[in-house]
């Protein structure tokens, strides 16, 4: 900060702490109006408005579980009833869910932009639901399931599942279609995610703590490319010192301010 000649404090270049909300708001939306490339991650924070629970928040725990204790390769070897009737829980609240503003405001959004990516975290459906076209879901999805042992795949609805946990065919479990904690991310996926953020002028994150790799590395990687990075949350992350653009607020209320 200097001092300018009258002694009034002026700042030798707009920074987070000295623009207002409103000066931001107008400034990410002159940037994305503006952008031929931008891309977009989401995480659990944009579905919370729908009444979707976080992983993190102070709703994020499930009979005193973390999702890192039940989302991953060993719990599920140890007890599959107990991580089935985790995500039976998880999918019937979903079910009962519909979009909100924030995930029509990514579908607007991807008319209005030349190159639009849509990345996600979120395996809850709700931006297909929304309309968007082609969510780039990193972590699954939990309407899919799986044989652990066959090639059965197949989308399943049906909540709450008949029986936990649920069987293939061929006899051997079947498994909620997701990447779960120490599992490699769909290749193809994170492939396409990557180069979005690579060539991204702008890039968004909507919704996340940014604590799991490597989704989070996305946005660094976009920010080392060029791009403006732009956050919105109700919280501060490890991710807002490296933004350019801090918006704080529920996504469902700063996302629909941020179209033209
Ligand atoms: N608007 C914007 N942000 C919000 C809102 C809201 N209405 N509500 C909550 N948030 C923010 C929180 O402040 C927090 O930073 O959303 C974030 C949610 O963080 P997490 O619960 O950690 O969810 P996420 O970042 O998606 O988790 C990543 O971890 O458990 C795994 O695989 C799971 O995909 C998930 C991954």
């Amino acid at each position: 900060m200097i001092l300018s000649p009258e002694g009034v404090r002026v700042f030798p270049e707009a920074s987070i702490e000295t623009m207002t909300n409103t000066d931001n708001l107008i400034r990410a939306k002159g940037l994305i109006a503006s952008a031929e490339r931008v891309a977009v991650l989401t995480g659990a924070g944009i579905s919370a408005e729908s009444g979707v629970p976080t992983f993190r928040g102070k709703d994020g725990l499930w009979k005193n579980y973390r999702a890192e204790d039940l989302a991953s390769p060993e719990a599920f070897r140890k007890d599959p009833g107990l991580v089935w009737e985790w995500y039976d829980w998880r999918r019937s609240l979903i079910a009962a869910r519909q979009p909100n503003p924030g995930h029509y405001a990514l579908v607007k959004l991807e008319e209005q932009v030349p190159a639009f990516t849509l990345i996600t975290q979120n395996v809850d459906g709700l931006h297909d639901l929304a309309g968007s076209s082609h969510p780039l879901k990193l972590h699954g999805d939990i309407w899919t399931v799986r044989c652990t042992r066959c090639t059965y795949t197949d989308i399943n609805r049906q909540t709450p599942l008949p029986e936990i946990p649920p069987r293939c065919d061929c006899g051997s479990l079947l498994r909620p279609d997701i990447i779960w904690f120490g599992e490699a991310l769909p290749e193809a996926t994170f492939r396409e995610a990557w180069q979005a953020a690579e060539s991204a002028e702008v890039f968004i994150v909507a919704g996340t703590s940014a604590l799991v790799q490597p989704a989070a590395s996305l946005p660094l990687l976009a920010a080392k490319k060029g791009a403006k990075v732009v956050e919105v949350n109700l919280e501060e992350t490890p991710l807002s010192p490296h933004s350019d653009i801090v918006l704080p607020g529920p996504a469902g209320d700063v996302l629909p301010q941020l179209l033209a």
